[in-house]
Parts: C-alpha cells; structure tokens; sequence
C-alpha cells in the first residue's frame, strides 16, 4: 500500500517505519526541515532501541521516504495517517491546533478519495470534528478514521510488530477491511483486530492509559503506607499479584510515572470530564498522589541530612522517564534535581542515554558523569531515579569505596535491603521494611 505518515515524533516515525518494513510504500512528512534533512541522512532524532537501523535498511530499499512537502507526500498516498503531537494544553485539555492545520493542508491537497487516520492520542469527538472541518474545505469525499497507538518507549518496535490488539474507529466497513489489510502482517494469529466507531476508539486510548496510570498511583500509595507500619511493599506484591484478578504487571512502585503520554492524557480526561460537567475525581486524585510520588526521593534525601543539604553532593543514577529512552518529558529525576540545587546540593549526575537532554536545560549547573561509577567519586550519597538494567547489579565494593558514606537512596527498588544492610549502606527504598 501508498502510506503517507505526517509527523515524525516518536509514533510517526516508529509507525512509518514499521509499515515500510511490512512492504509498503511509505513517505515521512514533517514541517521541521532539519528534522528531515537529517533522516535524510540517516540521523535519527530519538533513541529507540533498532529503530535506526530499520531506518536506515528500508530508506536505502526505497520504501521509507522522508519530504517537508506534505500535498507531495499525500499525492498518491491511499491512507494518510496523521501522527503529530497534541501536548498539554491550557486548563489541561489537549492541544489540538496540529491536528486541525494538518487536516487543512491535506483537505487543500486532497485530489481523489482517501482515508486518513488519526494516529495521535485525541479526544471524544476529534475524529467527527476533522471530518466537519476538512467537508468545509474540500468536496472530494474521504473517510476519517480513528486508529490509536499503544506501543511503549523503549520497546517500540516490538510493540508495533507485536501488538497485543490493534483498534480501529471507521464509520465504513470497507475502511475497516483496509485497516485490517495493512495490519494483518502484523496480528499473527491470536492478535484481535477490534472495530468499533472512531469514539469508542478515541476512548479505548483514553481508558488504557487512565487504569494503567491508576495502577502505578494505587501501588506507590500502598508503598508509602507499608513503609511508614515497617511493612514490605515488595512481599506485599507477591502476596496479592497471585490472585489472578489482580496480577503482577504495572505494579511497581518507585518515583511516580513520567513521559509524554500518562501525564498529559490523565489531565486531559480530567478536562474532557470537567467540559461535560462530569466528576473526575479518580484521576484527579491519580494526577495528586503521582505530583507527590515524584518528591518522595527529595524528602528521604532532605531528611537523612537533617533538612540541610548545603554542601553536600549527591549522585543522581537514571534521568529519563524510564529505561531505554532518552526522553526526560516530565521525568520525575528532574524534579528531584530541582529540589536538591534549589536546597544548595552540588550534584554528579549519570545517565546512559539522557545525559545531553538533561545538559540543554541545566547547563554547567550540574557535573554530567559518562560513566556510573564516576557519578559516585565523592559524592555523600547516591539517589537512582530509573531503573537501567546497568544498576541492577553493580560492584557494592567499588561503590562503597568511591562514595564518601555509603547511603543510597533507591527510588525503583533495585536491591535487596537485607543485602545492602549487611554490605555496610545505608539503604532506602520505596515502601520497603527496615
Ligand atoms: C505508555 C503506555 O504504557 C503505552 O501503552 C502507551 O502507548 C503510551 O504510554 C502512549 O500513550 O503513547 P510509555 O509512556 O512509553 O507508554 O511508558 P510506560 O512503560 O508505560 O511507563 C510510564 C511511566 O510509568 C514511567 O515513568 C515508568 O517508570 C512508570 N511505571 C510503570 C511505574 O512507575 N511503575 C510501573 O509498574 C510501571
């Protein structure tokens, strides 16, 4: 198939990729010319783990395209899926001005009949909305379909060749059986491909991240009750996930959820409720505990110093969001940087992949360390904030030696408190038992 993918942030580029790896024919398009310039070149402008290689093969195969030119690349695209950003907007709602300028451009430029799919996290009702629009611009007929994205940072590609279900909005059976063919490469055997009205849709994507955010605020809620009656969170765990009802997953605690997508889409439930007159009160109450998760570290930390930090230096391990990525949109690390400079701390900070974008907001305020262990060369204690699989299982001797005390503050419960207390730290984690 012709695809044409606008946008290529995180989604679009992960989406258009896939769909030229699949077979198809695919053209890029963003307004950003640098951006473009540099696919172009094989520059890819975020980290994901083998997104760069399968840019680069199905570029050099001429399936995957890259254009500023948008009518060129809808020309003689079938689908064109929209994949632009719709960020936080004023009072929370979602921004949706990329949205509508998109559709305008493509309804300017539409010479035959074409479906277009919105593939950006969107609203109740903004499907509708771009079909009103676009017929006010355009008389050549088109379908608007709604087709949400759930795949995960850091395992992207996996997500999109392996999904657990894909979703589809149409208004038209026969946009839905030509969703179905593209996707079918990618639903193997057991994967449902579920269609439903581009509401239900819009909804499905909304209600996803909602519960699983709910998850992450109930557990770190729990977490902090059993730390404060000498319970452990993580026995706790084991002793519930059993039951099948409840289950393991997206149940672990740590400094609150980051990243574009949690944060911004809770807050805009919260509007979409609130604009309806409806209560929210679960995800404003999610929104509350996860703001006050991600100062748990700052208080562990102000507190073992006797609340004065001024010059001590502390060792911050993990940036980002979350492992695997170099995205630190909302992340809570940087709210604990924040606190501990604005308490007078000097800080030696490490990150595998986030380090420049943590640079670009800091400066020289900050020492950026390449190197774990070189965050840890007199620093008076060590705080983690992500849980990169190169901190599970450090040398506790060589930490012990370049630490000026051995105190770790460990806000993703990466080791065993028994085992540190026998090793000589000082440990802290998250709702665990001392
Ligand atoms: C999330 C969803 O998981 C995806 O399904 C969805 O497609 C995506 O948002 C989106 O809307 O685009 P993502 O933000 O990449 O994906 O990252 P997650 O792996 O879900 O983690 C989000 C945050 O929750 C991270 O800060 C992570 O540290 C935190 N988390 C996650 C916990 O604190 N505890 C957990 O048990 C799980």
């Amino acid at each position: 198939m012709k695809i044409a993918v606008i946008g290529t942030g995180y989604v679009g580029l992960v989406t258009g990729t896939c769909f030229a790896e699949s077979g198809n024919d695919v053209v890029c398009v963003d307004k950003l010319a640098e951006k473009i310039a540099n696919l172009e070149r094989g520059i890819i402008p975020i980290y994901e783990p083998g997104l760069a290689e399968l840019v680069h093969r199905n570029h050099r195969d001429g399936r995957l395209r890259f254009t500023t030119s948008l009518p060129e690349a809808i020309a003689e695209a079938e689908l064109v899926f929209i994949a632009v950003g719709t960020p936080q907007g004023e009072h929370g709602g979602a921004d949706l001005r990329g949205i509508w300028a998109v559709g305008e451009e493509i309804a300017k430029a539409l010479d035959e009949p074409k479906t277009i799919v919105i593939k950006s996290t969107v609203p109740v009702g903004t499907n509708a909305e771009l079909a009103r629009r676009m017929a006010q611009t355009t008389d050549i007929p088109f379908d608007v379909a709604s087709n949400p994205e759930f795949l995960k940072e850091g395992a992207a590609i996996d997500d999109f060749n392996k999904p657990d279900r894909v979703v589809v909005g149409v208004r038209r059976e026969e946009v839905g059986e030509q969703l179905h063919a593209l996707y079918e490469p990618f639903l193997r055997t057991d994967r449902p491909f579920l269609i439903m009205t581009p509401e239900s849709a819009e909804m499905t994507k909304y209600v996803a991240n909602c519960l699983l955010a709910t998850k992450i605020s109930f557990i770190n809620e729990m977490a902090n009750l059993c730390e404060s009656y000498n319970a452990d969170i993580n026995e706790v765990r084991r002793g519930i996930g059993h039951d099948q009802r409840i289950g393991f997953s997206f149940l672990f605690p740590g400094v609150g959820y980051g990243g574009s997508c949690f944060p911004k889409d809770i807050r805009a439930v919260i509007h979409m409720a609130q604009s309806r007159g409806l209560p929210a009160r679960m995800m404003e109450a999610v929104d509350q505990v996860n703001e006050a998760q991600k100062d748990v570290l700052v208080h562990k930390v102000m507190d073992h110093f006797g609340n004065d930090v001024r010059g001590k230096t502390v060792a911050i391990w993990g940036l980002a969001f979350k492992p695997r990525t170099d995205d630190i949109r909302e992340a809570p690390a940087l709210v604990l940087i924040d606190a501990l400079l604005a308490a007078g701390a000097s800080l030696r900070i490490h990150d595998p992949e986030a380090l420049d974008n943590v640079r670009a907001i800091y400066g020289d305020k900050l020492t950026y360390c390449d190197r774990p262990y070189g965050a840890l060369e007199q620093a008076d204690a060590l705080a983690i904030a992500t849980e990169w699989n190169e901190f599970r299982n450090p040398d506790f001797e060589v930490m012990a030696r370049l630490l000026r005390q051995p105190v770790i503050f460990d806000g993703r419960n990466l080791y065993d408190p028994a085992r540190m207390a026998a090793l000589g730290f000082t440990y802290h984690g998250i709702g665990r038992a001392k």
